[in-house]
């Protein structure tokens, strides 16, 4: 990454954080339409279309619903009907897919115990459908309680329900990858998405690199069955070099990607044999997840800007 590509991703992640432009992006069609390549819609129904027809490209998915910004324990409350709306219509339609939960939505923020209790509600009723909740990291400064509650959770209701996603950015991940997977803890392995300081994250986009792999040596060695989340080439290689060095059979591992990203290389990899995840997101509050998808590549930009000369 240039200096120039450093310094437009850190001031969209600054940007995305902003309350008062999220309230006019989402009101801008031209913002609204380039949204829609990395969010599945705004309504439950319109996400179900989009997972059929992963489906049918046999692809297995995760939904997300979208509302990083609840204020009170009400919205929380809001937020775990969703989630149980959600689990409710995967049942319905019959579609291969388990949902992905952050714990801001559950009010993490302003109250742990409350998006403890929230977070169980959600797994709760995951677990009574033999579903499956991924408990998505946000930033470092709710990492150790994002980890506490998953581990609260995975004592509770066991491994096959809930896991945790750890990011290759932070300097602490290895470590934390290793624990967990001796706690038998089934982990997403991403780069991860949020502006961090040098303090707590690799600044180096190699050292990032370097530890996705070393943390996926760490995963792959473990015997339980985690979720591998890049579109870079480089690390799916890795990865594949690496499980057949080790005799792992396809399918002891995931590999997962992002709605409307890489779809060739997501089809690929499903037809090679490889169980591949597609992670959608929908609903009303797409703000802040659209701005870290234009962060994490440069180009987007230039796409945005060209989309909103022409209006
Ligand atoms: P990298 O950023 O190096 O990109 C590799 C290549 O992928 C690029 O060259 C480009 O071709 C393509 N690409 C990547 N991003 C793109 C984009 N936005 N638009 C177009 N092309 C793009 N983060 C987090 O902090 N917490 C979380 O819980 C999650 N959850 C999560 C789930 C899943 C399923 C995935 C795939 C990712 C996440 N992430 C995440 C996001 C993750 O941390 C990371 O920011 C993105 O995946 C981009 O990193 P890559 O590994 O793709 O590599």
């Amino acid at each position: 990454m240039t200096a120039a590509d450093q310094l437009s991703r850190s001031a969209l992640l600054y940007l995305s954080r902003q309350e008062g432009l999220k309230d006019l992006a989402t009101r801008m069609r031209p913002f609204r339409k380039m949204a829609s390549r990395f969010i599945a819609g705004e309504t439950l129904e319109e996400a179900v279309d989009a997972v059929k027809a992963l489906t049918a490209r046999g692809l297995m998915a995760s939904f997300d619903h979208l509302n990083e910004a609840v204020k009170t324990p009400e919205e929380t409350r809001d937020e775990v009907r969703q989630y149980q709306r959600l689990l409710a219509r995967i049942d319905q339609v019959g579609v291969k897919a388990n949902v992905s939960l952050k714990l801001t939505q559950c009010g993490v923020l302003f109250d742990k115990a409350l998006a403890l209790e929230n977070a169980r509600a959600v797994v709760e009723d995951a677990k009574r459908r033999d579903s499956f909740v991924r408990i998505d990291m946000e930033h470092s400064a709710v990492t150790q309680v994002t980890l506490d509650i998953v581990r609260e959770l995975h004592a509770e209701f066991g491994e096959p329900h809930v896991g945790a996603v750890l990011q290759s950015y932070l300097r602490r991940t290895e470590a934390d990858a290793k624990a967990l997977c001796q706690e038998r803890v089934r982990i997403r392995l991403c780069k991860g998405a949020y502006l961090e300081g040098p303090d707590v994250a690799f600044p180096d986009k190699a050292d990032v690199d370097a530890n996705f792999v070393r943390c996926m040596k760490v995963l792959l060695d473990s015997g339980v069955y985690h979720g591998i989340a890049t579109h870079d080439e480089r690390m799916i290689d890795a990865t594949l070099d690496y499980a057949a060095k080790q005799n792992l059979p396809r399918g002891a591992y995931e590999f997962q990607m992002l709605y409307g990203i890489r779809r060739d290389l997501q089809e690929r990899l499903a037809k090679e044999g490889h169980p591949v995840r597609v992670y959608v997101p929908y609903g009303r509050h797409w703000y802040p997840y659209f701005m870290r998808r234009l962060a994490e590549r440069p180009a987007n930009l230039w796409f945005v800007m060209r989309n909103l000369v022409r209006g």
